[in-house]
C-alpha cells in the first residue's frame, strides 16, 4: 500500500471512504436531457440589459453578506410571508449541507422516502447521521404507516420530503406530508425544488408547523448556473442554521444575476409554461410507444420504465442524447430512465432515438 492510502485508511473515517462522490455525466455536446435545466435561453436584449448590470460589479470586494436584494427579489417572487426568514445556500444542495451539519449528533436519524434526491443520504452520511431510508408505496405515495413507525422507532431528527420528488415527478398528498409532520418530534424539510412546475406549495401552511422548514431552489427555474437555493422558516430556526453557512457563500456575479432575473421573472415564468405544456405532449407521445410505462409528474422531468434500460439509454446515447439511467439505482426503478422536458425540437429527437433504442 502507498503511503498515501496508509494516511486515508489512517485518518479519513471510514463512513467517508465507504461513500462514493456523486456523479456527474460526461455531456460533450449531447442535447443534455438529464439534469432537469430549462433548456431555453434570454433574448439579446435581456442578455445586454443583464451585462450592463454584471459590468458594475466590484470584482476585487467581497458580496453582500447577507445578500438582502436577492432576499428581497425572492420574497416578492416567492409570496414568501413577512414573519418568515431566508436563508441562502450555494444550491440548495448546501442547504442540506448546513441541515446536517446543524441536527447531527451521535446516533441522530435523518429519515427519508425512496426513490428520492440522492443528495440527503450522500450529505447526511458524509456528516455521520444514521441514514433510514423507507419505500414509498407501489403508486411512488408515501407510506404513512411506514414512516410513522420508523418515527416512533428511530426519533428522526430530521426529514426530507421533496414534493415533486426526484425522480418520480409526482407530489405527496398534503394530509400524508401533515400526518408525518404531526408525527415528527424533528423536522421536516419539505424540498419544493420543482414547485414552479404546477403543484401546490406548502408556503401557507407554514406558519402552523413549527417543526417544518420548506426548501426551494432558483436551479429549475433556469438559473441553475447561479447556484442559489433557499430556506424559508421562522426567524429562530434561520438564525441557528446560519451558524454554519460559510461567510459570502452567495457570489457577486450570482447575487447581480438572481436580481436581474428576479426582477425579470415573467421571461422565465412563460418558459416554464412552455415546459409544462411540452411535458403533457411528450407524456402522451411515451404513452403511445408500446411496453413503455409512463408515471404522471408535476416536475420538468418524466420517470418511464422500458423493457431494457440500459440498452435505451445506451441508443440515446449513440444517438448523442444524455438523459438519466436509473436502472440500478433502487429496487423500485428496474428499468427506469428519467427524461427532463428539453425545446420541442430536443423533445422530438429524443422520442425519435427512444423509438429505435426499444
Ligand atoms: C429534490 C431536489 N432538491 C434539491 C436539488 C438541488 O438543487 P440545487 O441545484 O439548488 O442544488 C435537486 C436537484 O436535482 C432536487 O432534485
Amino acid at each position: 500500500m502507498s503511503k498515501i492510502n496508509a494516511l486515508i485508511e489512517q485518518w479519513i473515517p471510514a463512513h467517508i471512504r465507504k461513500l462514493s462522490a456523486y456523479h456527474v455525466q460526461d455531456v460533450g455536446n449531447a442535447i443534455k436531457l438529464d439534469a432537469m435545466e430549462n433548456p431555453y435561453t434570454w433574448d439579446e436584449n435581456l442578455r445586454t440589459a443583464w451585462l450592463q448590470r454584471l459590468h458594475e460589479v466590484t470584482l476585487a470586494r467581497y458580496p453582500d453578506a447577507d445578500a438582502s436584494a436577492v432576499k428581497a427579489g425572492l420574497r416578492q417572487v416567492m409570496n414568501i410571508p413577512e414573519n418568515m426568514d431566508i436563508l441562502l445556500g450555494n444550491g440548495s444542495d448546501e442547504i442540506i449541507q448546513m441541515l446536517a451539519l446543524c441536527f447531527n449528533a451521535a446516533e441522530r436519524v435523518l429519515l427519508v422516502p425512496e426513490p428520492s434526491f440522492v443528495m440527503y443520504r450522500l450529505i447526511g452520511q458524509a456528516v455521520g447521521m444514521r441514514y433510514l431510508g423507507v419505500p414509498l408505496r407501489e403508486n411512488f405515495a408515501l407510506d404513512v404507516p411506514a414512516m410513522l413507525q420508523a418515527i416512533a422507532e428511530h426519533n428522526p431528527a430530521l426529514i426530507f420530503l421533496a414534493s415533486p420528488n426526484n425522480p418520480t415527478g409526482n407530489t405527496f398528498a398534503l394530509a400524508d406530508i401533515l400526518q408525518i409532520v404531526e408525527a415528527s418530534r424533528g423536522v421536516v424539510v419539505i424540498d419544493e425544488a420543482y414547485i414552479p412546475f404546477g403543484a401546490e406549495t406548502f408556503m401557507p401552511h407554514l406558519e402552523k408547523y413549527p417543526n417544518v422548514l420548506l426548501m426551494r431552489t432558483v436551479s429549475k427555474l433556469g438559473l441553475a448556473g447561479l447556484r442559489l437555493g433557499l430556506l424559508v422558516a421562522a426567524p429562530a430556526w434561520i438564525a441557528e442554521i446560519e451558524k454554519t453557512r460559510l461567510p459570502y457563500n452567495i457570489n457577486s456575479l450570482t447575487q447581480v444575476s438572481a436580481s436581474f432575473a428576479l426582477e425579470n421573472f415573467s421571461v422565465l415564468q412563460t418558459q416554464i409554461t412552455q415546459i409544462c405544456k411540452d411535458r403533457e405532449l411528450l407524456s402522451q407521445a411515451l404513452r403511445a410507444l408500446p411496453n413503455v410505462q409512463v408515471w404522471d409528474s408535476m416536475a420538468n422531468f418524466i420517470l418511464f420504465r422500458v423493457p431494457d434500460a440500459p440498452k435505451a439509454f445506451a441508443g440515446l446515447k449513440a444517438a448523442n442524447i444524455l438523459i438519466k439511467n436509473l436502472h440500478g439505482a433502487h429496487p423500485m426503478l428496474e428499468n427506469c430512465l428519467r427524461v427532463t422536458i428539453g425545446t420541442p425540437e430536443e423533445n422530438r429527437l429524443f422520442l425519435t432515438a427512444l423509438e429505435a433504442s426499444l
